[in-house]
């Protein structure tokens, strides 16, 4: 599994953080910036994130902020990305399930370092349970379709 990280200045700790983890699970990340706590704009790295991701050169994306909020909006304009916004395991391990998330945002000044890194567990370790699930991933396609010049 290839996967995509990301961070503005606000997630940046967060972020460096998430990469211990994947670097112990042994797990193959690239890292889009930014790469201190110098400001940057969330949109920016959330675009390049959720761009490589949905253009299938990575499996998945992780992309932290200060509340995760803003990098989640951005990434969820780019068609076929399907960002969750998680701050509990349960949502973690739900939205793999049911919405077929590829795009996890988290906010570095919301939740402390352990739960995030039990999030970012959570989120990988679930799989899309298809069925009635698929379904619904499909109208959110049919939505993107619909407003797509
Ligand atoms: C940066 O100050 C902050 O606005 C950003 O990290 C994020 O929380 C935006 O949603």
């Amino acid at each position: 599994m290839k996967l995509a990280l990301g961070c503005d200045h606000g997630g940046y700790r967060l972020k460096e953080e998430i990469k211990k983890l994947l670097d112990e699970e042994g797990l193959t990340y690239q890292d889009f910036g930014c790469y201190s706590t110098e400001a940057v704009d969330y949109p920016d790295v959330a675009q390049a994130v959720g761009e490589a991701v949905a253009a299938g050169e990575f499996d998945k994306g992780i992309v932290c902020c200060g509340t995760g909020i803003g990098v989640n909006i951005a990434a969820n304009k780019i068609p076929g990305v399907r960002a969750a916004l998680c701050h509990d395991t349960f949502s973690a391990k739900a939205t793999r399930e049911h919405n077929d998330s590829n795009v996890l945002t988290m906010g570095e000044r919301v939740i402390g370092f352990g739960l995030a890194v039990e999030i970012v567990k959570a989120w990988l370790g679930a799989e899309f349970a298809g069925g009635r699930h698929q379904r619904r991933v499909d109208k959110i396609a049919q939505i993107e379709a619909k407003y797509k010049k």
